[in-house]
């Protein structure tokens, strides 16, 4: 049924969704990977492709950036559009000296201090955890994929420009490994409508070393992961 900010048809969306934070990400996903694929929704240009991958029917939706804008897309997949499971594919930055660039971590829990939980009428909770049957999925496709995957804890943070004293409470005290902004929105979410949903990121940056990957360099790893996301997607 389409919302407020997806006119997707019901049927035009997929059990499963793999969701990047960048709509030219679900772009470069659907025309590189998917087959017979078609745009259904371009509303705020969150744009949202579903085709077949491996003869799969999928669909690729980007969630945009922050907490809410990944909250609200995820819970209209879940409720209004009975979607199954949902993996995000994002980028993190890394909190932890021995995480080099272009290594792909599977978040395993989402640490964060958000009040997005209270406000949406929940209860507060600061850590959440990412759906075990999909993540055992997952490393069983890494391993036929020959990913070397990172489990982790994560920081959901809500700020990006941070000072340096977040990095060290956060790596320190609360034993995250790296830095995103959208898990704890699609695990929240997963959980409130006892739906599936699993984080893949690929390091894109240090806080450490403060080195950053290239566009070149962002692009092979964001496949790696893309392919670890689908073949995933086509055993569910
Ligand atoms: N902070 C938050 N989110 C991110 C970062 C970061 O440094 N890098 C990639 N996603």
């Amino acid at each position: 049924m389409p919302t407020a900010h997806n006119e997707a048809k019901k049927e035009d969306i997929a059990k499963t969704v793999i969701m990047p934070g960048d709509p030219m990400r679900a772009k470069y996903i659907a025309e590189n990977y998917l087959d017979d694929y078609k745009l259904v929704n371009k509303v705020r240009g969150m744009y949202a492709y579903t085709g077949n991958y491996k003869g799969k029917r999928i669909t690729v939706m980007a969630h945009g950036m922050g907490i809410p804008s990944a909250a609200i897309y995820t819970y209209e997949l879940f409720n209004d559009y009975d979607v199954d499971n949902i993996i995000r594919v994002g980028t993190c930055g890394a909190y932890d000296s021995d995480i080099q660039l272009r290594s792909v971590l599977l978040v395993d829990e989402a640490y964060s201090d958000t009040n997005f939980d209270v406000a949406q009428g929940g209860t507060n909770k600061e850590i959440l955890k990412a759906n075990e049957y999909l993540n055992d999925k997952i490393e069983n496709e890494a391993k036929d994929l020959n990913v070397n995957l990172i489990k982790a804890r994560v920081y959901c943070s809500e700020a990006f420009y941070t000072k340096d004293e977040v990095y060290d409470k956060m790596y320190n005290e609360h034993g995250c490994l790296a830095v995103e902004m959208e898990s704890y929105a699609v695990f929240y979410n997963a959980e409130l409508f006892n739906k599936k949903a699993a984080c893949i990121l690929t390091v894109s940056d240090s806080l450490v070393t403060k080195e950053e990957l290239s566009s070149e360099q962002r692009e092979k790893s964001f496949n790696e992961m893309i392919e670890l996301a689908l073949k995933t997607a086509v055993k569910l």
